[in-house]
């Protein structure tokens, strides 16, 4: 063979030996890919292109000068998910701990710059032990341009972000700027300080899985928005997500043809919601019904699981759910849950995704904790987020609305383009005993009869206002529909809204309360 090819065939077989047999083992013994058997996982097969795999740091502090492994500890370039460009990087544990340094640093900089001026998704695939310490202040700086490409590149395109092992300090903030954080239970995880520091500050002792693992950042934290058992179940969800989101904000998200009729109509629905209001029933199920093969992607699952968001289909175009969950806690409106839903209208919104929103609530959650946390500024997210989307807003309101959770749900005053209702729903100020015991105070203190005359009163409340035709009388509903119908609705609905356009004053940006 010719010298000079031989040479690059070492300098490729260099970069591809990652740290060597040895931690290559313990990566696997961990349960845990390479960053190289990670890329292959997520693309589609032979599609990775690698760039800057020579790349070297230059330090030279603390023997650093003696290691200077190609690659530098994370692998970059761009691929393809289901035939559609991506950009991604997977930092390599093996090599220096897949530490950011400046040459690390700037490799991720290059494939987010890249992203951004050629309008595809990036995914960095996380497992590291953060700033390269031996680095000092450089390892900062490249965190900081890491954060600056994030910030820009939001509501551009796509960011998503895997998290397959440590991912600790400052460096927690990369990841949490990106549009979805996916874990693996068991190898990854998150906190800004760790156990050490926190026994040593606070005196609490707490495990590392505890602190930062999946599980916890999924139900508690609110910090992942998916959790996977292993690597490749997590690159599996992620290929998934992908399959509903556009590749940048001027593009719609990708159409595939339906093979569920979009006229099909399910008469489990005209009676899934129990007569009794106070009975519970499962959103799911409404969910599982109305979108096309019953194919739903939630997000956040296990954090304010009274709030359901996610994504599915209909008639082959994706749309974004949200909807309350009148299983869980009657499906208040809670501090997580506003922060949970306005945050996923938002993203929908930048990204062309209409909306298709559930309505079954029976209110904020009053309480002391409540108020004291500030529901009253994070409430005010979700009605900012409906308010501001431009997206197609498609709403049923299938049971209670009430308050000021009725005009949050992407009610026609916040400007939904189709509100429609089914015969269950109930919209009013609040719910009849409430409502009976103010208005009818003096009444009831003064019947003979106070059960008697509640009954009566709460009954004759509720055939004045629990229902759905005030509100469809004056035209605030556009329709009140029989719930077998509501797919072919929504369906026909997006068809009409599909060239929906708005105007609004220009602006630098709003001042959503955060
Ligand atoms: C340089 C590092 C490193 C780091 C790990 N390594 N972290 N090298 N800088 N930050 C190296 C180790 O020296 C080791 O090298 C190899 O990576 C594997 O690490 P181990 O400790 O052997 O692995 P493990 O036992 O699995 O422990 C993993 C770990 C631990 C928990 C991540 O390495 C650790 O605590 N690292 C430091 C974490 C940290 O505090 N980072 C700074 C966070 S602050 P050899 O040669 O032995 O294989 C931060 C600020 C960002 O990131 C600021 C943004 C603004």
């Amino acid at each position: 063979m010719r010298a000079d090819l031989k040479r690059l065939e070492e300098m490729e077989a260099a970069a591809r030996a990652g740290g060597g047999p040895e931690r290559v083992q313990r990566q696997h013994a961990q349960g845990k890919m390479t960053a190289r058997e990670r890329l292959e996982a997520l693309l589609d097969p032979g599609s990775f292109v690698e760039l800057d795999a020579f790349v070297t740091h230059r330090a030279t502090e603390f023997g650093l000068d003696r290691e200077r492994p190609p690659g530098d500890g994370v692998v970059t370039g761009w691929g393809q998910v289901d035939g559609r460009t991506i950009y991604v990087f997977a930092q390599d544990f093996t090599v220096l701990g897949g530490s950011v340094g400046e040459a690390h640093g700037r490799k991720i900089c290059k494939v987010l710059d890249l992203a951004l001026e050629n309008g595809a998704p990036v995914v960095g695939l996380n497992d590291s032990g953060g700033a390269r310490i031996q680095e000092g202040v450089d390892a900062l700086v490249a965190y900081g341009e890491i954060f600056y490409r994030n910030v820009l590149a939001s509501g551009v395109v796509p960011q998503i972000s895997v998290i397959m092992g440590p991912c600790a300090g400052g460096a927690v903030y990369s990841p949490a700027l990106t549009d979805f954080v996916v874990m693996v239970e068991g190898t990854a995880r998150m906190f800004i300080t760790g156990p050490d520091v926190i026994r040593a500050v606070t005196h609490e002792e707490v495990t590392p899985e505890e602190l930062g693992g999946a599980r916890v950042h999924h139900t508690t934290s609110g910090v992942a928005h998916l959790v996977a058992p292993d690597d490749a179940a997590a690159l599996a969800l992620v290929r998934r997500l992908l399959s509903y989101l556009p590749s940048n904000n001027a593009e719609d998200p990708p159409y595939l043809p339906p093979t569920d009729p979009p006229d099909r109509v399910d008469e489990e629905l005209d009676t899934l919601v129990p007569e009794d209001p106070t009975e519970p029933y499962n959103m799911y199920e409404v969910i599982r019904r109305v979108v096309d093969d019953g194919e739903f992607l939630e997000i956040q699952a296990g954090f304010a699981p009274h709030l359901i968001v996610g994504f599915a289909r209909l008639g082959g175009y994706p749309v974004g759910i949200v909807a309350q969950q009148p299983a869980v806690l009657a499906g208040v409106l809670d501090i997580h849950a506003a922060d949970k839903g306005a945050r996923f209208i938002r993203f929908c919104d930048a990204f062309n995704i209409p909306l298709v929103t559930f309505a079954d609530t029976p209110g904020f959650l009053p309480g002391v904790a409540q108020e004291h946390g500030g529901i009253i500024r994070h409430g005010a997210k979700m009605i900012y987020a409906y308010a501001e989307a431009t997206v197609p807003k498609l709403s049923v309101i299938t049971r209670k609305a009430y308050g000021g959770a009725y005009i949050v749900m992407s009610s026609k005053p916040l400007r939904g383009d189709l509100c429609l209702a089914w015969p269950t729903a109930e919209i009013a100020v609040m719910g009849p005993e409430g409502a009976v015991n103010v208005v009818f105070r003096k009444e009831l203190a003064e019947a003979d009869d106070p059960e008697a005359a509640r009954e009566r009163l709460v009954r004759e409340y509720r055939d004045r206002f629990a229902n759905p035709y005030v509100a469809a009388g004056r035209g605030y509903l556009d329709g009140v529909i029989r719930p077998s119908q509501t797919r072919s609705m929504l369906i026909r609905g997006l068809e009409m809204l599909r060239d929906k356009r708005v105007r609004r004053p220009a602006r630098k940006h709003g001042n959503i309360p955060l």
